[in-house]
This record gives structure tokens, sequence and C-alpha cells, in this order.
């Protein structure tokens, strides 16, 4: 048996049960073992998904959080209505997609579509739970795929994190390789338990794993404070002698999957 017709097999095995309960993806069984092992949603969570399409995820949270919860999805493709979610298309780092979300937030309509309690003058709503299953479009070059995966997972932590609340819980996927530890250092400065996973139902299939990041700090420590996730992985990239962060001189690429590939001859 090859090992490329058992994946194949493995991931037919979870579309046929997605299918059978009514969830849009198979990835939807991933966030359910997430929140079986971790317990990252509890009942009445106001909960943002980021990368949300087709819904899988977004099914599962709206499950999760109950009729006193809130769930907004986002996603660069537009999702078909999820009972009880609010579902905003665009960029996660787009100035505009954040006000969007804000304002559903603040808004604060319940997955049966109550209204959440009224804020105190000045008060802004947070959330509890950030679940981001977001992917970059695959290229098939794994250098580069997994690469993009790592700054995309930045992105999201630096774009969202000011909107989870303080002892919040925060899901993010990631391609395992080079850099992977630029990613998880930056967590922990920012939650007191930082753990990667594999869910089964992503097991075998792929190199993706999640990373699991419980009670966030009201404050980053000290040696992140005023710094960005993105901004230390750039500084474990060149740490690791991935990248050079000194643009000035003349550069000239070297094999990798990053961004910002360059040496100075
Ligand atoms: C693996 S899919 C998510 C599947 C989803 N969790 C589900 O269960 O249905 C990853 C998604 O990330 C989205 N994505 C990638 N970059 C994005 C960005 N910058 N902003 C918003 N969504 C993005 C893609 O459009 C894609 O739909």
């Amino acid at each position: 048996m090859s090992k490329r017709w058992f994946q194949g097999h493995q991931r037919d095995t979870w579309r046929r049960q997605a299918r059978s309960k009514g969830y849009r993806a198979r990835s939807a069984f991933k966030l359910k073992q997430i929140q079986e092992k971790f317990m990252l949603i509890r009942e009445g969570d106001l909960i943002l998904d980021v990368g949300c399409h087709p819904g899988g995820w977004t099914q599962v949270s709206v499950e999760e959080t109950g009729p006193n919860g809130l769930v907004i999805g986002i996603d660069l493709l537009t999702s078909s209505p999820v009972e009880g979610a609010h579902f905003v298309t665009g960029d996660v780092s787009d100035e505009s997609s954040h006000s969007l979300i804000l304002e559903l937030l603040q808004e604060g309509r319940t997955v049966d579509d109550n209204s959440l309690p009224e804020l105190k003058e000045g008060e802004t709503r947070l959330f509890n739970t950030i679940v981001s299953d977001i992917s970059p479009k695959l290229t098939g070059q794994y250098d580069r795929d997994q690469a993009i995966s790592l700054e995309l997972a930045a992105m999201v932590f630096d774009f969202t994190l000011p909107l989870l609340a303080p002892g919040g819980s925060f899901v993010t996927k990631i391609f395992q390789g080079t850099g992977i530890e630029g990613v998880v250092n930056a967590a922990k400065q920012r939650f007191s338990r930082v753990q990667r996973f594999s869910p089964d139902a992503s097991r075998n299939s792929s190199s993706e794993v999640y990373l699991v990041c419980k009670h966030k700090y009201p404050k980053p420590k000290k040696g992140s404070r005023g710094t960005t996730v993105a901004q230390e992985l750039d500084r474990h990239l060149e740490s690791e002698g991935i990248i050079q962060l000194n643009d000035s001189e003349p550069e000239t690429d070297v094999k990798s999957g990053f961004r910002r590939v360059s040496k100075k001859e």
C-alpha cells in the first residue's frame, strides 16, 4: 500500500464523515479534535474564525459556543451563510476588514440573534477565542508554501491579537519546517500556554500543525513589548542565518522560501 494511496484514503474517509454529519469541509473535524483536547471554546464565547471559507470551522464554532455566543468568520472568499454566524469577505490584514469585524462585534448579535449585554461608555467588546485555519494558495514548492504559512500565521497574530481579551485563547495553522520556532517563541511571549498539536483529521495527510495558545497575557512579556510577531519571526530567521535584515547593501538571492531572502555580496 503506497503512502500516497493511504493519505488519499484517509482524506476520503474524513470527507465522507463530514458529508454525513452536514459539515462543509473535512477540516471541521480538525477543530472538533482541537476542541476535545484543549477546550478552547466555552459556551457563550465570542469567536473570530480567520480563513473561514467554506465554513466548516464556523459550523463547529457555532455548535460549541451555543445560542448565546457570537461567531464572526473572515475570508478572502465569500462563504454561503451559516445559521447564526456573521461573515466578512476580505483580507484579514486590511483596515476595512478590521472595521467590519469591529462593527459586528460591537453590534453584538448572538447566534440566536439576541443582543449581547450593552457596553458601558468607552468599553470595547473583545473576542474570547480566535481560531485560524488560514492557508496560502499552495504552489506545490514546499519551502515556499511553508515560509508563506509562517508569515500568514505571524500576520494573523499581529492583526487579531488586539481584538482578543486577556485570558483568551488562540489557535492557528502552520506548516512544519524552517523558522517555526520563531513563531512558537513569539507566541510564548504573549500566552501562558503554547502547544503544537496534530489532530487525527490532519495527521498523515500533510505537514500542517496547529499552534494552540491559551491564557493571553494582558501585555506581552517584557522582551516583546513594542515588537510584532512578524518582527520576532524575522529576527529568529536572521539568527538562524536564513535571511538578512540589513537591506542597505547589494543583495543576491539564495534558495529558500522566505520573502526577504538575501545575502550580501
Ligand atoms: C484551509 S482553508 C479554511 C477552511 C475552513 N477552516 C473550513 O473549515 O471550512 C484556508 C482559507 O484561508 C483563506 N485565506 C488565505 N489568506 C487569507 C487572508 N489574507 N485573509 C483572509 N483569509 C485568507 C483562504 O481563502 C482559504 O479559504
